[in-house]
């Protein structure tokens, strides 16, 4: 079992993206070898201003160090520092049907009634996420409900490259879907993202929040007058208590189930102190090894630098397979 994924850069880091994505990183790690990378590369498809690129990439990586990703044991680098992954992606590029991107859903979103002005990176973005994966010969590529298709088109790509060229080059990565408690809604409205771009405050944990903010947040967080049900059906139609319930199981390692079977029966009143006691216990440590790893540049440096060596040594015998499959003359 290799894994692979990538997650973008994006600054002032929340709940959400510690249960949707860093959390799963650290417990894959235990079970496989792991390449994980921050997909700078797939960040410049649109508008970013260097210095915010940059400044967001360190940050990640803090965060993701601080959550738990050990870049020991996993290989964790940002895909500038691997140029195999853009290299790839020019020579699967020359072989991937333009009909393939036209149907890719989050281009048709990103670029709504703006395509001429999109970028040709941007409707490309999914053979780049399909050369990161078939890079590293990955079996299992974790990643959001919405980058199964993209998933699903790297399969494709692989296919028919092999096929075209009748070399096994490629392995077929399988898509792997977090788990349902992976989609944190926001603190204030059960029906939108937890974002980092909602312009309440309080509609989000941020990873930087202290030890108060948090359970002050949790304390304010919208819910409604009836006790939790026994059972995750009788959530149905209080997205609310759903998103708190799911919370509280990401962050407890528990399913929402057995949330129920302990707390059944109990009110808002009961629940938010106990809610806010767990996440103040689970992510205080989190916060206080971050705050000093985002300090230290120098630091983060050296883990990028180290991890992209050690990525591209595992890179390039399949670019090299790849150039040679396509009959391509180098040394
Ligand atoms: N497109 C992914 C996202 O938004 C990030 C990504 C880039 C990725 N390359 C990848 C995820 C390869 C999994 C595998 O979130």
């Amino acid at each position: 079992m290799r894994t692979v994924s990538g997650i973008q850069p994006t600054g002032n880091l929340h709940l959400g993206n510690y249960l949707g994505a860093i959390k799963n990183w650290v417990k894959l790690q235990e079970q496989s070898e792991c390449f994980f990378f921050l997909a700078d590369l797939h960040a410049i498809t649109v508008h970013n201003d260097p210095a915010t690129l940059s400044a967001n990439c360190r940050e990640m990586v803090a965060a993701l160090v601080a959550a738990g990703v050990d870049p020991q044991k996993s290989v964790l680098f940002n895909q500038a520092r691997v140029p195999q992954h853009a290299e790839l992606a020019w020579l699967l590029i020359c072989n991937t049907p333009m009909g393939w991107l036209d149907r890719m859903t989050q281009f048709k979103e990103k670029s709504g009634k703006h395509k001429q002005r999109s970028s040709l990176g941007l409707y490309g973005y999914p053979v780049l996420q399909a050369a990161d994966v078939l890079i590293y010969q990955a079996t299992h590529v974790p990643v959001g409900e919405d980058q199964k298709q993209h998933l699903e088109l790297a399969r494709d790509i692989a296919t028919k490259f092999n096929s075209d060229t009748g070399e096994e080059v490629f392995t077929l990565p399988e898509p792997f879907i977090e788990g349902p408690a992976a989609r944190v809604m926001s603190l204030r409205d059960g029906a939108a993202k937890m974002s980092k771009s909602d312009p309440s405050d309080l509609s989000r944990i941020n990873m930087t929040d202290n030890d108060e903010m948090i359970a002050k947040k949790i304390k304010k967080a919208r819910t409604d007058p009836e006790p939790l049900p026994d059972n995750l059906d009788d959530l149905d139609g209080r997205p609310e208590a759903r998103n708190l319930v799911g919370i509280y199981a990401a962050l407890s390692d528990i399913s929402a189930e057995e949330v129920l079977a302990e707390y059944a029966g109990q009110g808002f009143g009961d629940f938010k102190p106990a809610l806010a006691d767990l996440a103040v216990a689970k992510l205080s440590p989190i916060r206080i090894r971050f705050d000093e790893l985002r300090q230290d540049k120098d630091a983060i440096d050296a883990i990028l630098r180290d991890g992209a060596e050690r990525a591209k040594a595992r890179a390039q015998p399949t670019v090299d397979a790849t150039y040679k499959a396509l009959g391509l003359l180098r040394d």
